[in-house]
């Protein structure tokens, strides 16, 4: 919240943390900004959002795996009675997780659709992770809202989404952060050779997907840097391709139309938020005014 972000889509916690913490916000318990939450993410057995790092003796399973379309409907329902917004799915491999390759397909297209159709159902969007060129195919196809990392994304995937109106979300400043800061993290060294893979692709593959003119909002993975950082995104936004004012869009209205408070967050409107942030040089000429907020307004409360 002290870093501008006034409204924040959390996709991935487990336990309900995120749940917990909403509530908590919202009831004025603790500071925060508007949080939108998923819960523990879906995902295959051994996938991305499963937890591989435990011996078979322990028979150790992350609270949002199940393996086939129904059991994955029952999971969507599951986290929707335990206070889900959104729902979070875990398409392809990724990188901060054991024993999976990132491009590798997880959830198959099947799966992908049954979890849409339950999802949109129940009045929640499905947020989907995808490294890898294929599944985010699938996960367009399947109906998803949004694609997060979409770093092997090739041709026809950036058409499907372009077609579509599925939203890309690219993750792009957390290359710089884990290849700096993973091996003194503790990172395992299998994730530093994976993010190695697919860190340069995924800009430049940013690059490609926005001068085709897909939505894109703005989404950092936040939690891999430390909070507070959050802006650091905005300068890798330009440098691969978007002028200021088109990243700014990609932070309000782009951002508040994937999450569904269209014309209540992201615009200065009567009847809107009154969420206002401000900085001490303009943005439009350099977004590193980000990283001096000087002012922060949520709901008509300044922080
Ligand atoms: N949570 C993501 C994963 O583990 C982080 C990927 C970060 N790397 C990147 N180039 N965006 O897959």
């Amino acid at each position: 919240l002290r870093a501008g972000f006034t409204t924040v889509r959390n996709v991935g916690a487990s336990g309900y943390s995120d749940v917990a913490l909403r509530d908590a916000i919202q009831e004025g318990e603790v500071e925060g900004p508007r949080l939108f939450v998923s819960g523990p993410a879906l995902g295959m057995t051994g996938g991305h959002c499963d937890n591989n790092l435990l011996a078979p003796e322990f028979n150790y399973k992350a609270e949002g795996v199940a393996d086939g379309p129904w059991p994955l409907r029952a999971k969507v329902r599951e986290v929707i009675k335990h206070g889900a917004d959104v729902i979070k799915i875990c398409a392809s491999g990724g990188v901060l997780s054991k024993g999976d390759a990132a491009g590798a397909t997880q959830l198959t297209l099947e799966e992908i659709t049954a979890i849409v159709e339950e999802s949109h159902k129940l009045g929640r969007k499905v947020a989907a992770h995808a490294h890898g060129t294929q599944s985010i195919k699938d996960a367009i196809r399947g109906g998803v809202d949004s694609v997060e990392h979409c770093s092997l994304i090739d041709d026809e995937g950036i058409r499907l989404a372009r077609d579509r109106g599925t939203f890309l979300v690219f993750d792009i400043y957390n290359d710089t952060y884990i290849l700096d800061m993973g091996a003194k993290n503790g990172l395992l060294p299998e994730m530093i050779e994976k993010e190695k893979q697919v860190g340069k692709l995924q800009r430049e593959n940013f690059r490609k997907a926005w001068k085709s003119g897909v939505r894109m909002a703005f989404g950092s993975d936040g939690g891999v840097y430390p909070h507070g950082d959050n802006w650091k995104q905005f300068p890798y936004m330009i440098e691969y391709g978007m002028k200021p004012i088109e990243a700014i869009r990609a932070a309000t209205t782009e951002a508040a139309e994937l999450i569904g408070i269209k014309g209540q967050a992201g615009v200065l409107a009567s009847g809107a938020y009154a969420d206002l942030i401000a900085v001490d040089t303009d943005p439009l000429n350099n977004v590193n005014a980000f990283g001096g907020v000087k002012f922060v307004m949520k709901e008509g409360k300044v922080y």
